[in-house]
């Protein structure tokens, strides 16, 4: 017990020596709607999904991402816009992109490198598996600045829903290799206590005495938000 905790100590005195290169703080402002549809979950027939499960979205599903894998503070966020990279606009993303060929395109090919060159540079995480595959098929499909709206408001159990949003908007930030605020939240325990705390609704619903969440983002929708509520009020189980 005693040696995790002088590890732990540890990890976070040499995690705040990287982020240290990585801070200025000043709030940016993306450019999306609140369209989001708690991170490509499949709504059930009849909810009034606008989402096609056989196409990924910018405001949804890119936009996000790239939020919280590219725009810490120090990296591609407006303030620094590190090598005039700045992703948390459509239009700095499409500096970057070919649409229509991934391949071709600096923000898929840099993502997928696999030197110490590649991006989000280590010692932070590469990208997940998913998200690449996600970036990939919207570059691949046209690149749009395209959304639809997908959250239903009466589904939030942690696998459909909670899990999927934290991976989609909030994880690249909040990870045991980047623990902003010392919050975990790729995990159910990390999430768990977030929200058994009163801190992950009070940072998603942008209340007083709380930092605005996600960084740098957009606010979550009012249905996410409401999701997020209705899955710590019953509990916050791993359903
Ligand atoms: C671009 C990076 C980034 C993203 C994206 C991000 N966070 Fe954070 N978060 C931080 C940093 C850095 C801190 C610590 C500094 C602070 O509190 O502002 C933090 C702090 C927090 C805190 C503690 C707040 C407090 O007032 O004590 C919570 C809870 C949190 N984040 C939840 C979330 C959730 C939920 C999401 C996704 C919806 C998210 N974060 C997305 C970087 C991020």
């Amino acid at each position: 017990m005693k040696t995790k905790s002088i590890l732990f100590v540890l990890l976070a005195m040499s995690l705040s020596v990287t982020y240290s290169s990585c801070v200025h703080e000043i709030p940016i402002t993306p450019d999306t709607g609140n369209g989001g549809n708690g991170g490509g979950s499949t709504p059930p027939p009849g909810s009034g999904s606008t989402c096609s499960k056989d196409s990924v979205y910018y405001v949804n599903d890119i936009q996000p991402i790239l939020i919280s894998s590219c725009a810490m503070s120090g990296c591609h966020d407006a303030a620094t816009h590190a090598e005039g990279i700045n992703v948390t606009t459509y239009a700095g993303v499409m500096k970057i992109v070919k649409a229509g060929n991934a391949n071709d395109s600096k923000l898929f090919t840099e993502i997928t490198r696999t030197d110490e060159d590649r991006m989000p540079p280590p010692p932070m995480a590469a990208m997940a598996a998913d998200q690449v595959a996600k970036i990939k098929t919207w570059i691949n499909q046209g690149a749009k600045n395209n959304s639809c709206n997908g959250c239903n408001v009466a589904n939030y159990t942690f696998s459909a829903v909670i899990k999927p949003m934290m991976s989609n908007k909030c994880q690249g930030c909040h990870n045991p290799n980047s623990l902003g605020g010392g919050i975990d939240l790729s995990t159910y325990d990390g999430i768990k206590s977030a929200a058994l705390s009163g801190t992950l609704y009070g940072s998603i619903s942008w209340a007083n005495g709380y930092s605005k969440m996600p960084q740098g983002g957009s606010k979550l929708s009012d249905c996410e938000i409401q999701q997020v509520k209705s899955w710590i009020d019953a509990g916050a189980l791993n359903n």
